[in-house]
């Protein structure tokens, strides 16, 4: 069984990383999606169980796709769930300088481990959870952003 990990920190999930997942996802037979978090080196603005919640509300309809949370390293989470494939998201070249020194210390870390990528849809590619919540700070709407799923999640929590 062909098993791969899709890792962020998703505070909150938008519509970018629901598309890669939608791709990554038929690509293989299991995607686990993984929430890992180090609350010592950031707090974020939902909480771990807010971000899981959201997770799971906007995976819900996808078959073969599992939601988990992790604090600590992702090579670590990967040993556990059995899988060596990383997939990861990039919009641009700072997503691409960034994600690929992440790729080869994870293959340092373990070098059965690869990463693969897929590029964003350029209908997303200026979409990140960091405007999202910047966006949540001044009151404005984020309904074009994030997955119709969570939309009243967040209103409710916000
Ligand atoms: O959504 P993000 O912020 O791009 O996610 C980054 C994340 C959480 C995937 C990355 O920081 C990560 O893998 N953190 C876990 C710690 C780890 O394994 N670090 C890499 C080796 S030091």
């Amino acid at each position: 069984m062909k098993i791969a990990i899709y890792p962020g920190s998703f505070d909150p999930i938008t519509i970018g990383h629901i598309d890669i997942i939608k791709r990554a996802s038929k690509k293989v037979d299991k995607l686990i999606v993984a929430l890992l978090y180090n609350t010592e080196k950031s707090k974020g603005l939902f909480s771990i169980s807010q971000r899981l919640s959201m997770l799971n509300l906007a995976t819900n309809k996808l078959d073969n796709v599992i939601v988990t949370s992790y604090n600590g390293l992702l090579v670590d989470l990967m040993k556990t769930v059995g899988t060596n494939i990383i997939i990861k998201g990039v919009r641009n070249i700072k997503d691409f300088e960034y994600e690929k020194d992440m790729a080869l210390i994870n293959n340092n870390l373990d070098t059965n481990i690869e990463t693969f990528f897929l590029f964003a849809n350029p209908k997303y590619s200026f979409i990140s959870s960091t405007f999202v919540r910047e966006l949540l700070y001044f009151n404005k709407d984020i309904d074009n952003y994030v997955p119709s799923e969570i939309v009243s999640f967040i209103k409710k929590v916000r």
